[in-house]
């Protein structure tokens, strides 16, 4: 028997890494995602066939944070593979780079097809806390927010609180057109969120300080993001940008793309996802723009995704 699962990418509009330590932030699911196929083995234990296209290297990379994923999920799910076995296909249209959630989008639909092969049924809450112990495997502590995003797609609000996440739709009158471009350069979010608990502990007040700033442009973004003011919006992911900075998790590479897309006329850049490489995200409504946007990136050649936020909807995946 054959059973599949997808998981959205992702980006994050608002407070990648502030989000791990309960401040909101705004994600959107985009419209690349990864499927997940289960077959039947007969040979105990599961085998992994990866057939996402990525960034060179990122497969590599993180090889083994996947197989301590998948293990994860597995044993989350009390799946037992002693006397049959699985065979896993991870294939789909989302190019696998680091700050697009491959992570996350893989983890979900992994728990979708698993809860598919085993007649599970499992609703998208219990898919979403499955997803989160898989992201273990990859992020160490992750806040939740990259396998939020994955299950239930569209846009929304995320914060992490002590009763689990806190997760509302955000309304969008009508899907956003963004570029996200590619630094090409695979970096470790595990690491990055390392850093910055560092350097929060040893500078405390400059952190409080960046913290509260983060907070403020979390609820500007959502107003914002509900009245339709675009400028306001891309105007917060520049600020947003710039505390980013403050916390060192930006990079040459992020820093030249931004420039680059606000040079071009996005309404705002900023990195998205973990940072230290991965990938960055403009805002540039209308096709018109977005194409503008994404050919001055790509001209330095650099890959980029064109896509929307606010219009993928989980319907039954
Ligand atoms: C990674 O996509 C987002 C981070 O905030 C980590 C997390 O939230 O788990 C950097």
């Amino acid at each position: 028997m054959t059973s599949e699962g997808i998981g959205f990418g992702k980006a994050i509009l608002f407070n990648e890494h502030f989000v791990v330590y309960g401040i909101p932030s705004i994600v959107s699911a985009i419209g690349n995602y990864t499927t997940a196929k289960i077959d039947d083995t007969a040979t105990p234990g599961w085998t992994l066939e990866d057939n996402r296209k990525a960034t060179p290297g990122y497969k590599e990379d993180k090889k083994d944070q996947q197989q301590d994923s998948i293990n994860k999920i597995l044993n989350k799910m009390n799946i037992e593979l002693s006397t049959k076995g699985i065979h896993i296909t991870l294939a789909g249209n989302l190019y696998c780079a680091s700050g697009i959630g491959a992570s996350a989008a893989s983890c979900v639909a992994i728990a979708r097809a698993l809860s598919k092969h085993y007649n599970m049924d499992l609703n998208d809450e219990q898919i979403n806390e499955i997803a989160y112990e898989g992201e273990k495997g990859y992020h160490g502590t992750p806040s939740g927010v990259d396998n939020s995003a994955a299950t239930y797609g569209g846009l929304i609000w995320f914060q992490k609180t002590e009763d689990g996440p806190h997760i509302e739709t955000i309304p969008l009158q009508q899907p956003l057109e963004i570029v996200i471009g590619n630094t090409g350069k695979v970096a470790d979010t595990k690491a990055a969120v390392a850093g910055v608990k560092t350097r929060k502990e040893t500078e405390p007040e400059k952190y409080e300080e960046l913290f509260k700033q983060a907070e403020n442009i979390a609820y500007l973004a959502r107003d914002a993001l509900a009245d339709g003011d675009l400028k306001e919006i891309g105007k917060l992911m520049n600020q947003n940008h710039k505390l980013l900075q403050h916390l060192e998790v930006s990079s040459r590479e992020l820093d030249f793309l931004v420039h680059l897309a606000r040079k071009a006329g996005a309404l705002g850049a900023k990195l998205t996802g973990g940072g230290l490489g991965g990938n960055m995200l403009a805002l540039s409504p209308g096709r018109k723009l977005q194409d503008t946007v994404a050919n001055a990136i790509e001209k330095e050649g650099f890959q980029t995704i064109r896509t929307t936020v606010g219009s993928t909807r989980n319907q039954g995946v």
